[in-house]
């Protein structure tokens, strides 16, 4: 078992890494909760898939189960109300605990709920996807999508307790495994030479599931985000840096209306297109930049990009929430384990890297 303390500035906050740790949920919670009611707001999937499992390992413990659909269109502040108005007729106080058992979608969702509930009740978030385990149940963002864009309304409120359960992994689809490994690897590429090698080196192993491999690179993810979200709560300087690939990745996914690629994939994407403009501007030496793009590539096939309008893809950059002052942060690799922050590239470089990202994995992909 790995426990990873987060350090932030109102509180520190324990990880808990471990394969079946859902099935003895209940001692690792207790000392978290006591005697006070736990509301379980679970994504339906991830409940029918997992959620028999947590419910044994909460025996002992007054919890109750509150399932819910999610999906990215009911990440709505509707279904924000409805849970709180569901939490109330429960009579949820504000010593009620909300654990957010589910994805990504989950874990902002009701982490959301715990934070504006009765001003805020303390939330254990409890991923079950990948994504959700190396990179959204760690930091305290949670939020839900406007009409207009995603994530845009929310609140930073950090967890008291996340636990990690590598065996959840085993009822997820092997794409949106695949979606979660690209930000393993992408934490390799900001943080950690060692990780990314043991990604590149171990990618037979991650695609067939090999748990040990999985506990090691959720541990090593998790370690890095925490310790970039020490430094950086809320998201001034240094943090910026977990959005690598993101800039671009985000500009893709809009473009292509959230329905082609999964985040990860679009992130992927990203990254590659990070490399080549990072390599286009002098910052990236192009065998770590070819280095990069071969070990994406071999996780892939990203899905099929073709007919898509790089000149579109980057006009959308700017339309980024990430955008400060209206200049746009790249985030640049400068070896594997670096990267540098830089703002002011001029627009026709951001274009001739994403056409050149968009031929990369036209070449490299597959499907
Ligand atoms: N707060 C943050 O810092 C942060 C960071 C990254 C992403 N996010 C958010 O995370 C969301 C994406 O998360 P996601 O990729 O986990 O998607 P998701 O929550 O939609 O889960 C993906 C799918 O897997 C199913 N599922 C979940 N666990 C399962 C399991 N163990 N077995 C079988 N099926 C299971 C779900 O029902 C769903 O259909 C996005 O909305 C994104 O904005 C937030
Ligand atoms: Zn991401």
């Amino acid at each position: 078992m790995e426990r990873i303390p987060v350090r932030t500035a109102a509180s520190t906050y324990d990880v808990i890494v471990e394969s079946g740790c859902l099935d003895r949920a209940a001692e690792l919670v207790a000392p978290v909760v006591g005697d006070r009611r736990i509301f379980v707001i679970a994504d339906e999937g991830a409940w029918a898939a997992q959620g028999a499992r947590l419910e044994r390992g909460l025996a002992g413990l007054r919890f109750e189960t509150l399932p819910v659909k999610l999906g990215e269109d009911r990440k709505r502040l509707s279904v924000v109300e409805e849970l709180t108005e569901r939490l109330h007729e429960r009579g949820a106080d504000r010593s009620a605990v909300v654990l957010a058992f589910g994805g990504g979608i989950a874990g902002d969702v009701a982490g959301f709920v715990a934070a504006s509930y009765m001003r805020g009740v303390d939330v254990i978030q409890c991923p079950t996807t990948l994504l959700a385990q190396v990179d959204a149940a760690v930091g305290g963002k949670t939020g839900v999508n406007l009409r207009t864009g995603k994530n845009l309304v929310g609140a930073f409120h950090q967890p008291r307790l996340v636990l990690m359960d590598p065996q959840t992994l085993r009822t997820l689809s092997p794409r949106e495994l695949g979606a979660g490994l690209y930000e393993v690897i992408k934490h390799g590429v900001i943080w950690s030479r060692e990780l990314f090698d043991r990604m590149a080196e171990g990618r037979d192993r991650a695609k067939a599931g090999d748990p040990d491999l999985f506990e090691y690179a959720i541990a090593e993810s998790v370690r890095i985000k925490g310790e970039v979200v020490e430094k950086d709560e809320r998201e001034g300087g240094l943090r910026r840096i977990l959005n690598y690939g993101h800039t671009l990745g985000h500009a893709l996914e809009a473009e292509t209306e959230y329905k082609l690629l999964l985040h990860g994939e679009a992130v992927a994407w990203g990254m590659i297109a990070a490399g080549r403009l990072g390599e286009a501007v002098g910052v990236t030496p192009s065998e770590e930049r070819r280095r990069i793009e071969d070990v994406i590539l071999s996780y892939g096939p990203i899905p099929s990009l073709e007919g898509l309008d790089a000149e579109k893809v980057a006009a959308r950059v700017s339309g980024d929430k990430k955008t400060i002052g209206g200049k746009v942060h790249f985030i640049l690799p400068e070896k594997i384990g670096q990267t540098l922050v830089l703002s002011g590239i001029p627009h026709e470089k951001v274009i001739e890297a994403a056409q050149s990202a968009l031929d990369a994995v036209a070449a490299g992909a597959v499907v």
